[in-house]
């Protein structure tokens, strides 16, 4: 297996190291930025040279290409990665109803194939030395009975990156997000917020801005960004580029090497170091 040209990285070609193979892309809500993240993502490590496989597992409001139903976010994770994989490698379960995945894996009478999402991931990670890959929703989502995305991410043995919105009520969101990943003994490596709207003057601007300093001050894990509000129409080259003004190199080279450790919400002591700063 080849070798990731960035520092710090060998033990990214260790097959038997599964948890620290790649990054599993999850956000604190369903729009909030992991397919534009994760593309990011892949874009900007494929410009340093990295053989770079992206997964999107389960998706739903799969669209119709000719006979087959498919994924816009696989095909916008695909394009950013350059990857030539099999769609059904990159993407083994859609659904088409624009719904929750369990309600839709209900209606359509076919059940997250567990067993396929295994094989896929297996393929990608023997061809690929780092594979990253988009949840669905948030981490909370169900996805079968008594299986949520949290399962999901256990059977990857992948480090999660939050993606957040940045707007007034993003505080909670995130800090929920982290807690619960903590808890379920998941690798959080670190949060990004993201403009998804355009940013608004006056008290919108001070409510962002605030998060970003409420969220450092509260999280021991790196809280990156903000992402800049952007229209689409980017390449992936601008998109890496985009990126990296809102989460460092050093970051970034970071996450590709990192080993699995426990992280989580800041003691007691920072909680009441916010409230003497407020
Ligand atoms: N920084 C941003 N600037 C402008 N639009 C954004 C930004 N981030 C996300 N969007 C837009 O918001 C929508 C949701 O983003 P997406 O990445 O698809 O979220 P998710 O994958 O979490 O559902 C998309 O239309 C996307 O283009
Ligand atoms: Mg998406």
């Amino acid at each position: 297996m080849r070798e990731l040209p960035l520092s710090h990285t060998s033990h990214l070609s260790r097959a038997s190291d599964r948890s620290s193979s790649g990054l599993f892309i999850t956000g604190t809500d369903t729009g909030v930025g992991k397919t534009r993240v994760a593309s990011a993502m892949a874009a900007w490590y494929r410009a340093r040279g990295v053989d770079v496989g992206v997964m999107k597992p389960i998706a739903t409001g799969g669209i119709m290409r000719g006979a087959r139903l498919v994924a816009e976010d696989a095909e916008a994770l695909a394009l950013a990665a350059g990857s030539d994989d099999p769609p059904e490698r990159i993407n083994p379960v859609c659904y088409r109803d624009p719904i929750a995945p369990y309600s839709a894996a209900i209606r359509a009478g076919r059940p997250v194939d567990w067993r396929g999402i295994d094989r896929a991931f297996e393929a990608l990670t023997r061809r690929h030395p780092f594979v990253i890959v988009e949840g669905v929703g948030g981490l909370a989502v169900p996805l079968a009975r008594r299986m949520t995305v949290i399962d999901l991410i256990r059977r990857l043995r992948l480090p999660v990156v939050v993606v957040a919105r940045l707007r007034l009520g993003t505080i909670s969101h995130t800090l929920l997000t982290v807690e619960r990943a903590c808890r379920e003994g998941l690798d959080v490596l670190g949060v990004i917020l993201n403009e998804t709207e355009a940013p608004v003057e006056g008290a919108g601007r001070l409510a962002a801005r605030s998060a970003v300093d409420v969220l450092t001050r509260w999280l021991t894990v790196p809280v990156c960004g903000p992402l800049r509000y952007r229209s689409s129409s980017a390449t992936p080259w601008a998109s890496a580029a985009w990126l990296e003004r809102g989460v460092s190199p050093s970051r970034l080279r970071a996450w590709a090497s990192s080993r699995c450790r426990k992280t989580g919400i800041a003691t007691a002591a920072a909680s009441k170091e916010i409230v003497r700063n407020s």
